[in-house]
């Protein structure tokens, strides 16, 4: 039987290209080799969107991007977070084994208290609605980003401390990390992140492209020096995008016969040719949401199945009968 992959996003604002390459490419790529469960976290989102309106327009903008990028609805069951409740009651359940010392030494809850920010109980949280997600399907590995690594070593540690308290019940899930892409750095050289304004949107416009890569700051080297490429971040995307064009221009940072200005301008023009397509397949699933609803409500319905028989033994486990 195939193995179960399991991944989610939070649908808090527009999709960059470090979104893509850090994690929802992987979707796509694997969704041949797994049985593939990806979700929109509204619920996760909860903990910073308090509008309705906005949070169901985010929702299903994500699932609109997602099936662009390519995720293929009859290979991959794509689903809304709270079409399942029952992760919010195996959730309550995680919580009660659950030590407040082991969750703050979560990033999520470490950096907004260093930045002072107001702690509702749903980020302090945030990591174990997060083990539920995953756990609750009995999925094998969970596909993300660098940044999400500790929490899926969270919810191992709470599979492992559930099966040692009641009895063997949860798989113990695998995190996957693409190695050659870890964590993609942003305009400004920090990692690229919404909250930091530093993406290239991932259905950017030609225009917006352009804006983006030339605000990439570069040192002030002219065009016949020699050039270290791995101390460019314009080279760091050309990189990400990858391509046969590669080595020679990585040739010509080092033999000084290219100027930053024309790196740019080949980068525009490889940022489009990536972009384009994926924009203008967004535009013709945006034309019909109700197909796009369907597909979610499909979808929730499959994996419900698969999560109510799994609280129904740990019901039992722990005694809620
Ligand atoms: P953001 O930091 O922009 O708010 P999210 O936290 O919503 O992004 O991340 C969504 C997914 O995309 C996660 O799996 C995360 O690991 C991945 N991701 C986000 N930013 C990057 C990045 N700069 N490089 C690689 N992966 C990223
Ligand atoms: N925390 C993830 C993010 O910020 C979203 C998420 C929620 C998730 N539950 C998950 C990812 C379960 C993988 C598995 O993007």
């Amino acid at each position: 039987m195939q193995k179960t992959l399991l991944s989610g996003i939070k649908p808090t604002g527009e999709l960059h290209i470090g979104n893509y390459f850090g994690a929802m490419r992987q979707f796509v790529d694997f969704q041949d080799k797994y049985r593939s469960f990806i979700f929109i976290a509204n619920y996760h989102a909860l903990t910073s969107v308090a509008n309705s309106e906005l949070l169901r327009k985010l929702s299903l903008e994500i699932a609109m991007d997602f099936l662009a990028i390519g995720l293929d609805p009859k290979k991959t069951t794509l689903f809304l977070q709270s079409d399942v409740p029952e992760v919010t009651e195996l959730a309550w359940i995680f919580n009660n084994i659950t030590t407040v010392p082991y969750l703050m030494r979560a990033h999520a809850f470490k950096d907004a208290e260093a930045k002072n920010k107001e702690v509702n109980v749903g980020l302090f949280d945030y990591p174990i609605l997060m083990a539920a997600d995953i756990l609750i399907y009995g999925s094998d590995v969970v596909p993300v980003g660098q940044d999400q690594k500790q929490h899926v070593e969270i919810a191992r540690d709470t599979a492992q401390k559930f099966n040692r308290i009641f009895g063997n019940t949860f798989k113990v899930p695998e995190p996957i990390i693409l190695d050659e892409v870890k964590t993609v750095i942003g305009t400004d050289g920090r990692k690229m992140s919404k909250s930091y304004g530093n993406g290239i949107g991932l259905f950017a416009s030609d225009e917006e492209i352009k804006k983006a890569v030339m605000s990439i700051p570069t040192d002030s080297k002219s065009v016949n020096e020699p050039k270290d490429p791995t101390k460019c971040n314009v080279f760091a995307f050309h990189e990400l995008l990858g391509g046969k064009d590669l080595p020679e221009l990585k040739k010509r940072y080092l033999s000084g016969t290219i100027g930053y200005k024309e790196s740019k301008d080949i980068l525009v023009e490889r940022m489009k040719a990536f972009i384009g397509p994926m924009r203008k397949r967004r535009e013709e699933i945006a034309k019909d949401p109700d197909a796009v609803l369907k597909i979610l409500r499909d979808g929730g319905e499959v994996v419900r199945k698969e999560a109510k028989k799994m609280m129904k033994e740990v019901r039992e486990k722990v005694g809620l009968i």
